[in-house]
């Protein structure tokens, strides 16, 4: 049995129990949760498979794997109370946005193999996307570990460090910009006279479909909107409007713009 230890049950702690709940390695693994508030611990405690502690001193420090999912400002406490203790069988998983590897390790005092990813939001539903790299510490193993770790909550991708800003202007922050696309085109319905629930619904289903059908086909998105548009159709004239108002440079700034401010972020102490 592989030992998981999860430290922190908010959003993302809370979505990668349940995810790890219902995947594949459910059966080879046996996870000790911990959060600061025994309710949320209380929520996802489950017999002998899901144990709660009490405190960080229960936390095995040997053939561990701990996954970090409380907010950066929060790891020195957790490293104060782990007092050096990891030992370098563990594995140490951090999602904890802008902290890179090395200061994780200069922060827990621990010279091992860690894993830093970046999921989204979606792991709540197991749709998320997932990026992830590693130190040099990590072998084939661990790497595999941790992948299983995060397919448990969606789809989970390889990169190195030195894009795991740009993972969190894209992927990471990504959700909260689709959402406004999908409020943008349910206005558009309801300006064109749609009781406002049926404008959401088939925003949300287009936005959906759109993005299943390139997941599906493989196909480029380019392709894609080409089979969509017929020559002086509805569509060809909505295009030559988004184009005209800059609607790609729009989301190329925007990724842009959220990786420089994560790196910002990533400079503060
Ligand atoms: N949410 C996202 O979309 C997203 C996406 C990618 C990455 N992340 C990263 O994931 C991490 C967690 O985000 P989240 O949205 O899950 O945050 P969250 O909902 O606030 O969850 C963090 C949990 O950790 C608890 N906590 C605080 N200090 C602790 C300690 N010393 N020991 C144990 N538990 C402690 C918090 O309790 P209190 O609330 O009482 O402080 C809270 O229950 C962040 O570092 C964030 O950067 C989040």
């Amino acid at each position: 049995m592989q030992k998981i230890t999860i430290v922190g049950l908010g959003n993302m702690g809370g979505a990668l129990i349940r995810g790890l709940e219902k995947s594949p390695i459910r059966d080879s693994i046996t996870v000790d949760v911990f959060d600061v508030d025994p309710g949320r611990i209380e929520a996802v405690r489950s017999g002998d498979r899901v144990k709660g502690l009490q405190s960080l001193a229960e936390v095995q420090c040997e053939n561990n794997t701990l996954i970090f999912c409380v907010k950066p400002q929060d790891l020195p406490a957790i490293a104060q109370a782990l007092d050096g203790r990891l030992q370098k069988t563990c594995l140490i998983v951090s999602i904890l946005a802008g902290k890179k590897t090395a200061t994780i390790a200069k922060e827990l005092g621990f010279d091992g193999p860690i894993v830093r990813a970046m999921p989204n939001i979606a792991a709540v539903i197991g749709f998320a996307a997932t990026a992830m790299c590693s130190n040099e510490s990590c072998t084939a193993e661990h790497k595999l570990h941790a992948e299983e770790i995060f397919k448990a909550v969606g789809e989970a991708y390889w990169t190195k460090e030195s894009l795991m800003d740009a993972v969190t202007g894209l992927s990471g922050s990504g959700p909260a910009y689709i959402y406004m696309v999908i409020e943008a085109l349910s206005d558009g319905g309801l300006k064109m006279g749609m009781p406002r629930e049926l404008a959401l619904k088939l925003a949300t289903q287009t936005v959906l479909g759109a993005a299943a059908l390139v997941k599906h086909t493989g196909l480029h998105p380019a392709i894609l909107k080409d089979q969509v548009t017929t020559p002086a159709g509805t569509t060809i004239s909505a295009l030559h409007e988004l184009e005209e108002r800059g609607l790609r440079s729009m989301f190329v700034n925007a990724v842009e713009k959220a990786t420089l401010r994560s790196l910002e972020l990533g400079k503060t102490p």
